[in-house]
């Protein structure tokens, strides 16, 4: 028995001075253009999938169909989310073919509201997708979620009304205010 626990202890320290070692040697290549290999890139989308399906089960989802609300999310959508997940009209850009996990085309599918919720609440670690819920409250979340909810069945055309007809992103409105108000008060110093 004593045997087998000092087997034990030393196999494990074995294992921590060896995943040190590949650490500290710098050789693992963390570009986002060297792809993982099959079965690592497997394990990863399991465990996200996973992860998401369990952090999203007790969401409340409440009336997506509020054209208000699918209004107001064509306005978030439109201001922060095209340059990673496009829009109904818009070609490739320069930053999608360099991304790794590559962003969903969002107007190809209409994601699970509770689990595009928590996705864009929370984001993705060690991917490009932000958590929105670090500068955005619930309400404007689900408006995005209702918005999600409608963009497959949108031709270019009534993508482009339906933004235009979008209240504008208060956020960016918010900056626009903080520029102008530094501006205002530097010309009061000089
Ligand atoms: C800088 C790039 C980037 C921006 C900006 C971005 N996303 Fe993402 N998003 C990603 C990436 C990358 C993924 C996929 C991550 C993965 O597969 O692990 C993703 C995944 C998602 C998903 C999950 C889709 C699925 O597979 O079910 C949703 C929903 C989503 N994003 C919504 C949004 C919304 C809404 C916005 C704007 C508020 C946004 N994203 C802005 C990069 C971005």
């Amino acid at each position: 028995m004593k045997r087998l626990i000092i087997t034990f202890a030393i196999l494990c320290l074995v294992v921590i001075v060896g995943v040190g070692a590949f650490v500290w040697s710098g050789v693992y290549n963390i570009g986002a253009d060297d792809h993982h290999t099959k079965p690592v890139y497997a394990l990863m989308q399991a465990l996200r999938e996973r992860s998401i399906e369990h952090h999203a089960k007790d969401i409340v989802v409440p009336n997506l169909e509020d054209p208000q609300l699918i209004l107001k999310g064509a306005g978030q959508y439109a201001a922060m989310c095209t340059g990673c997940h496009l829009a109904p009209g818009m070609a490739e850009n320069e930053m999608r073919p360099g991304l790794y996990p590559k962003p969903p085309q969002l107007s190809k599918f209409r994601p699970d509201p509770r689990e595009a919720f928590w996705v864009i609440k929370h984001g993705i670690k060690m991917s490009a997708m932000p958590a929105w819920g670090s500068s955005h409250d619930d309400a404007t979340i689900w408006s995005m979620v209702a918005f999600l909810q409608k963009l497959p069945d949108m031709t270019p055309a009534q993508y482009k009304d339906i933004v235009a007809k979008a209240p504008p992103d208060e956020d960016m409105d918010m900056d626009m205010s903080g520029h102008d108000h530094d501006a205002a008060e530097h010309a009061h110093e000089q």
